[in-house]
């Protein structure tokens, strides 16, 4: 697929119908630098797309890091409205993450700090190394999350646990972070974290596409409004799976008692 981007910090690999998007930077702890961003958003959209892929999975290259945020580093060379640009690309390259319509999971193999967890709060599920440790440390930066944390974080552990971790720059390891909701399970030791990712994306395609594109459209924009119009949502994302021909087929199988065959049509 030569639309996916080439030959940049994004290393990109067909494994079955998962596409796995690795972060590959280790020597700078797989930190977001521009072209990074950019590739990302690139490689969401394709994905998106992609009639072959089902799922895509989100790791960094090594086993320290996911992702250790922004690029400090390339920021100190940058003029504040060059800052605002990239905080600007975060809302458009991570937002096409956010919004794509294929399950996307968060295969974290290390720290995932600043920008790294709000990179995988973009996904709709989350699996961690036991070694993996939590954080968003903006404040004690002199700055705040600005890809999205202060927003998505509190709507997936609530509001008085993400201000601890932002006002106290408090790092969670697995353990919390599972307890407290952040992450959806921990990969057993020894497992590497893209195997147990690859494993999730098991039962995944054994469901049928446009009803799982049209659950995360309705839970995501649920989230973002009150309950009333959430439930009008659902009741348009309900509709455009009575009218897809997997939903006939199902009901098919399910007479001749047999698996059903999904086309994602
Ligand atoms: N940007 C650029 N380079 C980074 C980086 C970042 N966010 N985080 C780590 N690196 C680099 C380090 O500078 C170091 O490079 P060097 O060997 O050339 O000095 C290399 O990655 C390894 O980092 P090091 O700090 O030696 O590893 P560690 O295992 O002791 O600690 C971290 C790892 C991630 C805990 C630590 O590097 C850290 O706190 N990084 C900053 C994270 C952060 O605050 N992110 C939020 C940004 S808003």
């Amino acid at each position: 697929m030569s639309e996916y981007p080439e030959g940049g910090p994004l290393r990109i690999e067909h494994r079955g119908t998962a596409l796995v998007l690795t972060l590959d930077r280790p020597d700078r702890h797989n930190a977001l630098s521009r072209q990074l961003i950019e590739q990302l958003g690139l490689a969401a959209r394709v994905a998106a797309s992609d009639r072959s892929v089902r799922a895509v999975i989100l790791t960094g290259a090594g086993e320290k890091a996911f992702c250790a945020g922004a690029d400090l580093k390339e920021r100190q060379g940058l003029t504040k409205d060059q800052v605002r640009e990239i905080v600007r690309l975060y809302r458009t390259e991570f937002g096409a993450i956010d919004r794509c319509s294929k399950p996307v999971i968060a295969a974290l193999n290390g720290v995932a700090l600043g920008g790294g967890l709000e990179l995988a709060l973009m996904a709709d599920l989350r699996i961690a190394a036991p070694h993996a440790q939590i954080g968003l440390p903006e404040t004690s930066l002199g700055i705040i999350p600005g890809a999205g944390g202060t927003q998505k974080l509190p709507r997936v552990i609530g509001e008085a646990r993400a201000k601890e971790m932002i006002l106290l720059g408090r790092r969670l390891s697995a353990e919390e972070a599972l307890e407290w909701g952040l992450i959806n399970r921990i990969a057993p030791k020894g497992v590497s974290v893209v195997d147990e990712a690859l494993a999730l994306v098991e039962p995944i395609l054994k469901g049928a596409p446009i009803a799982q594109a049209a659950a995360l459209e309705a839970i995501d924009a649920g989230l973002d409004t009150d309950l009333a119009t959430g439930m009008q949502l659902e009741v348009l994302a309900y509709e455009r799976t009575l009218v897809s021909e997997d939903r006939d087929e199902a009901l098919r199988a399910f007479s001749e008692k047999r698996t059903p065959n999904y086309q994602g049509k």
